[in-house]
């Protein structure tokens, strides 16, 4: 009925020891880890002892509830207890009580995603005594740390997501106001196996990056890229609505691998963005003015050089006109070139007709060649002014060209450099 002590001045020394035998579940929302533990408890009842030859026996079982019972709990106990009850206790022949039993501890555990799947969580579990403060009572380890790590992993049933890797056990006093209360913590140290996150989210997203790295590789002007890189994206957000489920959640910290996915979104839309920049550059280049001197020359003199694109050889073909009367040709008379084409087919007709029927005169000739000349000069004229309009878009699009080799080369250092932060944080926070 009381604690079994010769005085009451002496301390009951209870030694704790737990074997852990399944992880259940760690619920990162709830933030709660719930496992299976094989608990020991060994106290002696001073004064109790046998003979083990006269007797038979060196120990002998007898119903827990007929004893004085420690009242050792885990603090971190955030459901009642469910393990099957046991009811026996085992007793030997120098007094010593051994009470093993099966509990399934239900506990609160701050659980850091920061780096899932690569995480690495730490919980304890606090075994004290509820009332008895250590004037009664103290608490003990029984076995050490690297002893209760080696039987949980020959004892471990479960095989899940998780994966057992250390124990520490500190022994500690819990002081409040004028009672000290000791206290046996043992450290939980899990760590998540990653295969199927690697499997499922970071592989499959790795490929569609590619892709869309590789879609740069299509020739700008035409509009498939942009439409391809749209399908990319489109897809990338199928999969990642789909992959959400997948993913943990709690409040306090978002994931490093949240962070992950919204880089590679983010990434896809920017070379869409910069799709579109180029594809306008090729097709509406004609309406631009001409490009300023100063990018000409720092894309395709410096920039170019630097993406490897060798500097075009310029044509500079000018119309020159020897003859000064030339010069006076308007543009009334271009208008009528592109206007009257007809009617000068008809008056050539007529011509040809009047040839026929009469040996022109020399002077008709001369009237006729220098109509002839005039139209092939102000053809000439159109040419020239087409031709410059085509040299204006052409240089235009050879900046697009520069700039998209650029663009490329900085997408590229950017993943890169993203993605080795990134997976060397991982690295680093789950090297345990
Ligand atoms: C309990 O342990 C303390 C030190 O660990 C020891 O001094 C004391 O004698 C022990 N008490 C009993 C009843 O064995
Ligand atoms: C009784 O149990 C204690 C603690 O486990 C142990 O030290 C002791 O040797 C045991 N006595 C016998 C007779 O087995
Ligand atoms: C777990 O946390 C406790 C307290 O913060 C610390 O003493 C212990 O070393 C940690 N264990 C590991 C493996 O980090």
């Amino acid at each position: 009925m009381v604690r079994p002590v010769r005085t009451f001045e002496e301390v009951l020394n209870i030694s704790v020891g737990i074997t852990v035998v399944g992880i259940i579940n760690v619920d990162e929302k709830a933030q709660t880890l719930t496992t299976v533990i094989w608990q020991v408890l060994q106290w002696k009842i001073a004064g109790l002892s046998w003979d083990e030859t006269e007797c038979g026996t060196t120990r002998v079982s007898i119903l827990r509830e007929n004893l004085w019972v420690p009242d050792i709990h885990i603090t971190e106990f955030t459901e009642e207890d469910k393990s099957p009850i046991t009811p026996y206790v085992y007793i030997n022949s120098t007094g010593f009580v051994y009470d093993d039993k099966l509990v399934r501890v239900a506990s609160s555990c701050r659980l850091i995603i920061y780096t899932f799947p690569f995480d690495v969580q730490n919980c304890s579990l606090t075994f004290e005594t509820y009332l008895h403060d250590t004037v009664d009572v103290t608490v003990t380890q029984s076995t050490t740390a690297e002893e209760v790590l080696e039987e949980s992993l020959n004892e471990i049933r479960t095989e899940g997501e998780w994966e057992l890797v250390g124990v520490d056990i500190v022994p500690t006093l819990l002081i409040l106001d004028d009672r000290n209360y000791s206290q046996v913590i043992y450290y939980l140290t899990l760590r998540r196996r990653p295969n199927l996150y690697v499997v499922n989210l970071l592989i499959p997203s790795c490929f569609l990056v590619t892709v869309d790295l590789s879609s740069f590789l299509l020739p700008p002007h035409s509009v498939d890229r942009s439409a391809f890189k749209m399908t990319l994206i489109l897809g990338y957000t199928v999969f990642l609505l789909i992959m959400n489920d997948l993913l943990p959640a709690t409040g306090e910290t978002t994931p490093l691998i949240n962070a992950f996915f919204s880089l590679s979104l983010a990434l896809m839309v920017a070379s869409l963005l910069e799709t579109v920049l180029i594809t306008n550059i090729y097709f509406n280049s004609d309406q631009y003015s001409v490009p300023p001197h100063w990018l000409s020359v720092l894309m395709l003199k410096y920039l170019a050089v630097l993406v490897c694109i060798p500097p075009k050889i310029k044509n500079n073909k000018v119309t020159i006109f020897l003859n000064q009367a030339m010069n006076t040709i308007s543009s009334r008379d271009l208008q009528n070139m592109s206007r009257g084409g007809d009617e000068d087919a008809d008056a050539d007709a007529d011509a040809d007709a009047d040839a026929d029927a009469e040996k022109p005169s020399p002077e008709r000739v001369l009237e006729e060649l220098k109509n002839v000349r005039q139209t092939l000069t102000a053809i000439r004229l159109q040419l020239d002014k087409r031709f410059q309009g085509t040299k204006r878009s052409q240089e235009w699009q050879e900046i697009g060209m520069v700039i998209d080799r650029i663009l490329f080369g900085v997408y590229i250092i950017f993943i890169s450099v993203s993605f080795i932060i990134i997976i060397s944080i991982w690295t680093w926070e789950s090297s345990y």
